[in-house]
């Protein structure tokens, strides 16, 4: 079987970065353990991979992350405490949080950019196409994960999938940009792609949002990867150069997508996953219209 056509059973989440624009909650803190509600947000990303098929995480983390890394290893002494309790169903919910995956994690040693992150993952991934899931990006779909959403496209078509949408003219300078062709309900081919492009330069509206399947001819290209804008090295310059050689789709997956990073996007996941808890709704609701 060639490495193209082989399953996706491998996730990298990259969880280095400084987190700057949620200073100075993240000062201290990883901006991925935030919680959305009362779960972290890198749980809501876990959770998806495990949900869209994926067997083997690998968090690409830093020496400021480690709280990441214990919040997927086992906690013996709170687990002691609660079965003493008798608080059967915290004992539960938070050994299936271990149990989840088989989570690993690898340091990224300086933050030299989202591209850098990928490659620190490279043995990791080996010779097999993988998923990237960006740690602060969270996306809601009840019912089809974004990344299994993905993955499907990548089934059919066997090359590399971009996870897309149409976002608003003025703000495409905040992502990378598709250029390519519409050539299906909601699949492009990938020509080229612009980093964060002024709305001026920027040849579609179509920007790449945190979830990518990627064939492992990336890390070569990543290798070869020269530091872009800011000094770093850039998913996107390396996904541009493989989009020469081998073919590339973005699709337009279908789910509301949150960029946790971001103080109203994290605001945002807040309101609208308290709204959607059983537990919570009403109260919420009801305290919102007060307030609002
Ligand atoms: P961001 O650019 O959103 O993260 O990178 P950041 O650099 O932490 O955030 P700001 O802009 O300073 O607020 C997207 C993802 O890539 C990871 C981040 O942790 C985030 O999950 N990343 C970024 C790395 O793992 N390493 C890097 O060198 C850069």
């Amino acid at each position: 079987m060639s490495a193209e056509f082989k399953p996706v059973r491998k996730a990298v989440i990259p969880v280095a970065g400084w987190g700057t624009r949620f200073l100075p909650a993240t000062k201290a803190m990883p901006k991925e353990m935030l919680p959305i509600v009362d779960t972290p947000t890198i749980q809501y990303i876990v959770e998806e991979a495990v949900a869209s098929g994926i067997e083997q995480i690998c968090l690409v983390t830093s020496h400021t992350k480690k709280a990441i890394e214990d919040h997927f290893d086992r906690t013996l002494e709170l687990e002691a405490l609660l079965e003493k309790g008798g608080k059967t169903e915290y004992l539960e919910q938070i050994r299936a949080i271990a149990d989840m995956a088989e989570v690993v994690s690898v340091r990224q040693k300086e933050a030299k950019g989202l591209g850098h992150a990928v490659l620190c993952a490279e043995s990791f991934v080996g010779d097999e196409p993988f998923a990237v899931l960006l740690g602060d990006d969270v996306v809601y779909n009840e019912e089809t994960p974004c990344t299994k959403q993905l993955i499907d496209v990548y089934n059919e078509t066997g090359g590399s999938v971009l996870g897309v949408q149409t976002v608003p003219h003025e703000n495409i300078c905040k992502y990378g940009c598709v250029d390519g062709e519409k050539i299906g309900d909601r699949l492009y081919t990938v020509n080229d792609m612009i980093e964060k492009p002024s709305p001026d330069e920027a040849p579609t509206d179509v920007g790449v949002l945190g979830r990518y399947v990627i064939t492992p001819a990336i890390f070569k290209k990543l290798r070869e990867t020269k530091p872009g804008a800011g000094g770093e090295i850039q998913l996107t310059d390396a996904l541009k150069a493989l989009a020469k050689d081998e073919k590339m789709y973005a699709y337009d997956f279908i789910g509301r997508r949150y960029d946790v990073g971001d103080r109203l996007g994290f605001l945002e996941a807040t309101v609208e996953f308290a709204l959607r808890r059983d537990d919570l709704k009403d109260a919420f609701a009801q305290y919102l219209k007060t307030v609002c």
